[in-house]
């Protein structure tokens, strides 16, 4: 048995961590535009006493690589042949809403925007690649965080609606997969690249923190904005699917042993970074353990009745997500947390992790794993939209990569991935997180390196930006055109 027929193999990137052309054809900076690294603690933004607002304030010291990113934007068709040169059958990026609405609360889209996006998904399609968009990768407008504090201000609904409805008039029958807000979960432990800046006076030192009412309240709103864009989707372009984004790394929390405790606070570590809001996007219900919370902290949100309702009636129709890597949950470990997933007790049965600096744990049957629990969870089709590892790697004296740990790295979770399909798991696709190096999300830096295809960019900003082949485009290659035979035949032999 194989990989399925019309399985989506293929990449991700994100357009604030690849485009470039940050205050290009009138887009406007959006809150990722200000930080180095989405974990960043010192945002460029600051408190105004005398407007008595939030204000964008770049560190003239600092060296934000967002800003140029690997000129996506100007390189897309090379870019794309790269991609397409590996066979693959879809492609994912996300579309800067700030391209379209430079400030977000505008009532007409900018049309350069809208054209550069057809230009780059007709592109797409002339290659033979479906598009599948995320809405918002950490790309809310600036402006509608200083100005009304991001989501946590429900007037955010009316201006998605009208974000979203502009894009599915406008790419009706060109994209068929939209995922509306990357890794949503992470909008509890990341606030702010999730789109939300507290306007409570008591943190206006720290725009990286915010308040639980302001939390939530930002929670529901997302939750209502993600029934809204299903419902449009379904009213617009009844042939396109809504997926949520769900950062699923800690979907897979071992217990570190079997005392009760453990299991417990395993299984409450992957709700509570992970599945809570994707029990309220796939199974229309704010689930009864988050609104324990909201009791328990006095922090229950403003919730209209008929939200309530639309929620329910219009869970997405697949879930995607991204899996980096699995954790432990032991009652004597704090939990950290980073891009890749939660950080908690180290787990004495897994062989490598990563290289330093990064020093990701590798977990391949987490994959299979958390394949099988969300399948069981929400019973609808899965699809993996993230998964890769991040190395530091300079071309050799020949000028050559020969990144192993790569090819192994993938290797090993495509088989966990086919595990999954024969035990019965719905699978879409697989799209490799970086095919070609970005800047790095968590880190803002160009040296932690995801691709297939290198780029010569450092993280001083200096480099050539020229585009070179490593080892694993050819593999990777392999493995598409095989539709993953090369590799179950393999398998089979062991
Ligand atoms: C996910 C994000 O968290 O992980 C991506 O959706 C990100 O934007 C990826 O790039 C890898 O994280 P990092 O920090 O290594 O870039």
């Amino acid at each position: 048995m194989s990989f399925p027929k019309n399985f989506m193999w293929g990449g991700a990137i994100a357009a604030n961590q690849a485009e470039g052309a940050w205050l290009e054809d009138g887009k406007k900076p959006n809150i990722t535009d200000v930080m180095i690294g989405i974990g960043s603690k010192d945002p460029g933004l600051k408190w105004n006493e005398e407007t008595g607002k939030w204000e964008m304030a770049l560190d003239p010291d600092r060296k934000y690589l967002s800003h140029e990113g690997i000129d996506f934007y100007h390189r897309y068709k090379e870019d794309l042949a790269l991609m397409a040169g590996m066979g693959f059958n879809a492609f994912r990026t996300s579309i800067a809403w700030g391209r379209i609405f430079p400030d977000g609360d505008e009532e007409e889209p900018n049309e350069a925007g809208l054209k550069f996006y057809e230009d780059l998904f007709d592109e797409m399609l002339r290659l033979g690649m479906e598009p599948v968009i995320t809405l918002s990768h950490y790309e809310t407008p600036l402006h509608l965080l200083t100005e009304y504090g991001g989501w946590s201000d429900r007037r955010l609904i009316e201006y998605w609606k009208r974000y979203v409805t502009v894009l599915f008039n406008r790419f009706k029958g060109k994209v068929k997969y939209w995922l509306t807000f990357n890794e949503v979960n992470n909008i509890c432990r990341m606030p702010l690249p999730n789109g939300i800046l507290s306007l409570d006076p008591a943190f206006r030192n720290n725009p990286a923190d915010i308040s639980e009412k302001e939390r939530w309240q930002g929670y529901y709103n997302i939750c209502v904005a993600n029934a809204w864009t299903v419902k449009l989707c379904k009213e617009i372009d009844p042939d396109a699917k809504v997926g949520c984004m769900i950062s699923s790394s800690s979907v897979a929390t071992y217990p570190m042993n079997c005392d009760p405790e453990n299991v417990l606070g395993a299984y409450n570590n992957a709700r509570n970074i992970s599945l809570f809001i994707a029990d309220a996007f796939c199974k229309g219900i704010i689930p009864g353990y988050v609104k324990r919370i909201w009791r328990e902290k006095n922090c229950t949100p403003e919730m209209v009745e008929e939200e309530i309702q639309l929620i329910k009636d219009y869970p997405v129709s697949f879930y995607s997500f991204s899996y980096y890597m699995s954790t432990v949950y032991d009652k004597n470990v704090s939990m950290k947390m980073h891009t890749g997933g939660a950080a908690g007790a180290k787990n004495p049965y897994l062989k490598e992790t990563s290289p330093a600096p990064y020093n990701w744990p590798v977990d391949p049957t987490g994959i299979r794993y958390i394949l099988n629990f969300l399948y069981d969870r929400y019973n609808i089709p899965m699809f993996i939209v993230e998964n890769g590892i991040g190395l530091i790697e300079e071309p050799d004296e020949n000028g050559e990569i020969h990144d192993e740990f790569r090819q192994r790295y993938i290797k090993e979770h495509l088989r966990n991935v086919h595990e999954a399909i024969l035990d019965g798991v719905e699978v879409m696709g697989y799209l490799y997180w970086g095919p070609i190096d970005v800047v790095s999300a968590g880190t803002g830096e160009m040296k932690k390196r995801y691709g297939f295809v290198y780029v010569d960019r450092q993280n001083d900003g200096s480099g050539t930006l020229e585009r070179s082949k490593k080892e694993s485009y050819e593999f990777y290659k392999e493995i598409i055109t095989s539709n993953g035979e090369n590799l179950v035949k393999e398998w089979e032999k062991k």
